[in-house]
């Protein structure tokens, strides 16, 4: 028994120095390449995570507050689609606020599995919610939702397993990244599953960079706690005050585009590597799409999924779609 716990223990740790060895990679080579970059999954740690639901409550940031009025709106006809005894697997859970509606109106919910990188917050939000629907079967799972994901036993009967992927997190994948996603949560839900997913519309061009670009400055706290990630985790010596958050819309491609713009000349060293900036340098952090209903319905087609029912606000800001496999038994 203390052997098997020991054993346990060990993976781990050994989890926890493998990742720290990936993102230690993924920063040396992202801040390699001639125009830097850096994932935007790095964003969130704890002080990520929370800071991320700070942008969610700011007056400029619009998807959250239309996507759950959208899913209260829409949530008796969206439970009925969906139909009784579901699993719901929530991709990037992190408060789960949204998923809460739709609970409430499922009739017979199986198991809830919410899905998050940050493990902190995942087991607060997944105690929460235990006790907010008691008889709910809660199995959290702590990893990287891009990945194939290996569902917990107790779902492996499941009569319809439903994914759900709100807040657009789908535009910060680029097109085939998207699609390789979407075909890997089709292989989880399996023929008779189903996706819910939240999707940014295309708007006009003030209204997408004022959500970028608050007032009160969090999104710029948010892009800069990458570099602070760095710092911590990475022995890195980045000075927050050299660099200024930058987020542009890139009307060809549909896209924010957020940056870190280095305000000097400056070499920031990072668990011993030596890295140049020029004035005014970026490095890139995020790519944020936006698309329009029949551009998500192209890009969930290349991935074997037809959007079969879809909700949307009054102003056309963002939309709720239901998909399900195309190719159905
Ligand atoms: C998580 N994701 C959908 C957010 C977005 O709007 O692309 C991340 C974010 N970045 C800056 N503000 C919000």
């Amino acid at each position: 028994m203390l052997k098997h716990r020991s054993e346990n223990l060990l993976t781990e740790k050994n989890m926890e120095i493998l990742e720290a060895k990936t993102f230690l990679d993924d920063v040396i080579n992202g801040l390699s390449l001639t125009q830097k970059q850096l994932s935007p999954k790095y964003f969130y740690d704890e002080f990520g995570a929370e800071i991320f639901e700070r942008i969610c409550t700011t007056p400029e940031y619009y998807p959250t507050r239309t996507e759950t009025m959208i899913l209260k709106n829409n949530v008796a006809e969206i439970a009925q689609r969906i139909g009784p005894n579901a699993a719901l697997i929530e991709y990037g859970s992190g408060a789960l606020e949204k998923v809460k509606i739709i609970l409430d109106a499922l009739e017979n919910p199986n198991a809830l599995v919410p899905l998050d990188i940050s493990k902190e917050q995942l087991n607060m939000a997944a105690k929460k919610i235990k006790t907010e629907f008691p008889h709910l079967n809660v199995l959290p799972l702590t990893g990287d939702f891009t990945k194939l994901v290996k569902l917990p036993k107790e779902l492996l009967n499941a009569e319809k397993k439903v994914a759900f992927f709100p807040g657009s997190t789908i535009g910060n994948f680029e097109k085939e990244g998207a699609i390789d996603f979407l075909k890997s949560v089709r292989a989880t839900v399996g023929e008779n599953g189903l996706m819910l997913i939240g999707v940014d519309l295309q708007k006009d061009r003030d209204t997408i960079l004022k959500a970028y670009n608050d007032e009160a400055g969090v999104t710029a706290e948010f892009n800069k706690n990458i570099l602070m990630r760095i710092n911590r985790e990475l022995d890195g010596n980045f000075n927050l005050n050299d660099f200024k958050h930058i987020a542009t819309y890139n009307e060809e491609h549909h896209r924010v585009e957020m940056h870190l713009r280095s305000l000097t000349v400056q070499t920031v060293c990072i668990s011993g590597v030596n890295f140049h900036f020029d004035l005014h340098e970026t490095i890139h952090t995020e790519n944020c799409y936006k698309y329009t209903h029949e551009s998500f319905s192209r890009l969930v087609e290349a991935a074997g999924f037809l959007a079969a029912d879809t909700w949307t606000d009054s102003e056309g800001l963002f939309t709720v779609v239901l998909l399900t496999s195309k190719f159905r038994p």
